[in-house]
């Protein structure tokens, strides 16, 4: 899967990419990045990205020209890619579209705006747009990177274990969570790993788990 990710700082991803998981995932050759600086599409001397939004109002707004032009050249390498925007205005991130998205295994082009938004026509160019939480980020490389881990290890060959996705928590979106988890020692400052865990009877063991599977109500 190749990942292409449109952002006037770039230089953020390598650090969270290139470790651990994400590092194993492009070294079985499982997912590639590309980094893509808007920076490199601005107008005129000064390579200008943004401006004032019309109407008036705080801030500036990435233009649109730049943002298309950035993605029109990541479709070349990539014509099949999904659009993503990041913005707190899309439809709320779930594990079931990081699943999906996995499951297609199209490339996909993450834009990551920053200052105060975008010029809106950009969502014209746009296939998904995803909110990651009720909040207000500064940027979109952080919710990018949320996206990112999340679709990658799903990739086949990434992540170690074959039961781990299929136990781990909301498998069924904002429902069920994984059950609590214990390593050595046995006992930390008086604290004791559950009996039942130590006991070696696997259908104890796993009514223990069930048991103790959350079902997160809706906030
Ligand atoms: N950009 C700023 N805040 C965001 C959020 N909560 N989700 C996605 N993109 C964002």
């Amino acid at each position: 899967m190749l990942i292409q990710l449109i952002s006037l700082f770039p230089e953020v991803f390598p650090g969270v990419f290139n470790s651990s998981m994400l590092f194993k995932a492009q070294d079985v050759k499982a997912v590639e990045f590309k980094y893509i600086n808007l920076r490199d599409y601005g107008k005129g001397p000064r390579q200008q990205v943004d401006d004032t939004p019309y109407g008036g109002g705080d801030g500036m707004l990435l233009m649109v020209d730049p943002l298309v032009r950035a993605i029109e050249d990541a479709k070349k390498t990539d014509p099949k890619a999904l659009v993503i925007l990041p913005t707190p205005r899309g439809s709320s991130y779930k594990q079931s579209d990081a699943k999906s998205l996995a499951a297609e295994g199209n490339g996909l082009i993450i834009i990551c705006p920053r200052y105060e938004g975008y010029d809106e026509r950009v969502t014209n160019w746009v296939d998904r747009q995803y909110s990651i939480g009720n909040y207000v980020l500064t940027g979109g490389e952080i919710p990018a990177m949320v996206m990112v881990d999340s679709i990658v290890r799903l990739l086949p060959g990434v992540l170690g274990g074959e039961t781990s996705a299929a136990i781990e928590s909301f498998q069924d979106d904002d429902k069920t969570i994984e059950y609590p988890q214990y390593t050595r020692p046995e006992s930390f400052r008086g604290l004791d790993v559950p009996e039942v865990l130590l006991s070696g009877h696997h259908a104890q063991i796993e009514a223990w788990r069930s048991s103790k599977r959350r079902i997160k109500n809706k906030t």
